[in-house]
Formats: C-alpha cells, structure tokens, sequence
C-alpha cells in the first residue's frame, strides 16, 4: 500500500493588504484590541474580479511547479472552501477548467467543513491514494470570507481574511501521511454559521457570517488539544516526536493553548495569522507553505497539522514531510 507524501505546495494571497489601522479608520476597534485578542495584524481581501477559484488556481500552479508536475498528471481535484465562485458547478470543477485539463477528465469536487474543510480534503486525498484509487492528487483549501461578513460587525470583521493554498500529493513507498482522525458534532451548528440561502431568487436568512466568539474560543482549545493526542497516540508516536506544528489559524491564543496542551514551544509552531487573519479552510495550506517556503520546515521532519471550524467539523493529520 502506497503513502500520500507532499510532493509540492504553494499560496497565494490578493495583493490587497488590509491592516488594523486601516480598519479601525471605519469601524469602533483598535489595533491594539485584535492584536492581544488574536494575534492578526493584517488581513488581504479580494478584489472585485477575483472569485475563489481564481486564488485556488493561483496557489494551485506555484503547488504544482514545486512538484514539478504538469497539470496534465493530475488524477484528480479537491477544493476545501465555503465560499464557492457559486452554488454549482463546484469550485474543483472550476480550477479544472482554468487549470487547462478539463478534457483529462480527472474527478473534481468540493468538500465543505469550513475552517476543517482542508484536514477533510487532505484526508480523503489520502484515502484515495491509499486505496489506489488515485496517484497524483491536487488539495486546495481558498477562501474569498471578505464577501460573507459583516462589515460592521467588528465582533467578526477584523477576524477573516481571503487567501488559498494548495499541495500536490502523490503515490510514494515512503511515508506520507501517517495517521489522521476526522470528526464532527452538529449539535454545535449554532456557534458559527452563516445561515442565508437563495430562495426563489431571494436571500433567506442572513448572508452573513455569525458566531459565538467565546464559546467557538472554548470549544476549539478543547476539541484540538484532543484531535491532536488522539492522532499522535494513535500513530504510536509522541508529541517529543513533532517537529513542526502546523495549526488553523484563527486566533494565536488558541494556537498557543494547543501547542502547551502538547508541550511544544512555539518556536515549533508555524504562526501566519499575523499576517492574513482566519482564512478558513485555506489557512493550514498557507500556514505550510509558508513554513517550508522559509526555509522553517524541512524534508524528513514529522508535521502534525489540525484545524476546528463551523459544524462543529475538527481533524487533525500526521505527516512525514
Ligand atoms: O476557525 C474558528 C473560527 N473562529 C475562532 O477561532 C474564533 C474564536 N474566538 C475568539 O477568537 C475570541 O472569542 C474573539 C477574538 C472572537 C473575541 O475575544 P474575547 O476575548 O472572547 O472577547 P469577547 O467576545 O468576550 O468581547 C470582549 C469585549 C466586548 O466588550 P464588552 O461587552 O466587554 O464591553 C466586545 O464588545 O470586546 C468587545 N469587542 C471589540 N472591541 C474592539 C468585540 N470585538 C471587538 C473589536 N474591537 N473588534
């Protein structure tokens, strides 16, 4: 049976470049109030033109020239995101077609766990390459969340920003994923969501992301300091054995609270919120190439990476780089 190993990945972020200042310019905040409360100094936010799927292509072609791949070898595509180009066809579908391989006629699709959605992606990724059914594998995790908040709501708006990454997996004897744990608890559904749908050409509900910050803060340093034993132990590994914890990046207190849980210093952690917010389901991937694109992370080093988002969805992967 042959492992999924990361063969290359890759990022983008919109160019434009949002500080805490510039915020508190228009709504009642501070820098210095996201900064002690989160961690984030700067959010990038989309422009009018671009969609998700222009991110997930941008930070799906710097994946694939890491791998060295053509496009052309892709079996298949998975897009984590929320925030869809639109409701059908999927976002996968989408970077297929401006990926120029669409008449390759490899599986594409979507998954949908939010701010888990690329500890989802990546799982399924590996079970199809464990399974044989598939060798070289393109997992994206993009986001356009600029467009489903509130602008005035500065309990969320400061939290979020747009961006994507992307890596490409493929067949390898060597390990690869080692071991990942998926989970989910839909009676926790209300603590973050955004519950608008078009009905009828109409917009039922609101359109805009909600969320119990505190009780989201909780839950998360629960659940992720638990995803994270379970993966580790299960492995038969220690956490002493983690090189490089590649966490969601949504809040540097949630982040520190699993990296002491695990009894790693933060100098094994890969930080990024700083610098683009919550990306949701794209900031694992970008938090990843960050840290192997620095020069941080390097060949033979064992990663755990975990992430927690609206459901509740939560998982958590270990991987040999
Ligand atoms: O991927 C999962 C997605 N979400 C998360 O990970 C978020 C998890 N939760 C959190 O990160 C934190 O709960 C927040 C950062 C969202 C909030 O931090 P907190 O320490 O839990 O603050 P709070 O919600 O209890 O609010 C404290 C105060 C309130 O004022 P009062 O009622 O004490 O007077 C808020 O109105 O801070 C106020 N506040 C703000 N002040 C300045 C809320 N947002 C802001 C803001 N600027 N942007």
């Amino acid at each position: 049976m042959q492992y999924a190993k990361i063969l290359g990945t890759g990022s983008y972020l919109p160019a434009n470049r949002v500080s805490n200042d510039d915020l508190a310019k228009k709504i009642d905040t501070s820098d210095e109030w996201i900064t002690t409360r989160t961690g984030i100094k700067f959010r990038h936010l989309a422009d009018d033109n671009e969609k998700t799927s222009d991110l997930a292509v941008a930070a799906a072609r710097n994946a694939l020239a890491s791998a060295n791949l053509p496009a052309e070898e892709l079996d298949l595509i998975i897009v984590a995101t929320s925030t869809p180009d639109m409701i059908f066809p999927s976002t996968a579908t989408i970077v297929q077609q401006k990926l120029g391989i669409g008449s390759s006629g490899c599986p594409a699709f979507d998954v949908q766990a939010v701010c888990a959605g690329f500890m989802y992606a990546i799982t399924t990724a590996n079970a199809y390459i464990r399974s044989g059914m598939a060798k070289n594998v393109l997992v994206i995790g993009a986001e356009t969340f600029s467009r489903i908040l509130d602008w005035n709501d500065r309990t969320t708006c400061v939290l979020f920003g747009d961006g994507a990454g992307a890596v490409v997996l493929g067949a390898s004897d060597e390990p690869g994923i080692i071991h990942s744990k998926l989970q989910a608890d839909g009676d926790y559904l209300d603590l973050l969501k955004t519950p608008g749908q078009v009905v009828n050409g109409q917009v039922w509900g609101t359109p805009f992301l909600t969320m119990d910050g505190p009780g989201v803060f909780k839950f998360a340093v629960k659940m992720l300091s638990k995803v994270a034993d379970e993966v580790i132990t299960e492995a038969g590994y220690t956490a002493g054995q983690i090189d490089w914890l590649v966490p969601h990046q949504a809040n540097k207190r949630i982040i520190e609270s699993t990296a002491k849980h695990l009894g790693l210093s933060m100098e094994k952690v890969v930080l990024t919120v700083q610098e683009h917010g919550n990306t949701s389901a794209a900031s694992i991937p970008l938090a990843l190439d960050s840290g192997i694109r620095s020069g941080q992370i390097s060949r033979g080093q064992h990663l755990l990476l975990e992430g927690i988002g609206g459901g509740f969805a939560w998982g958590a992967v270990l991987l040999k780089y």
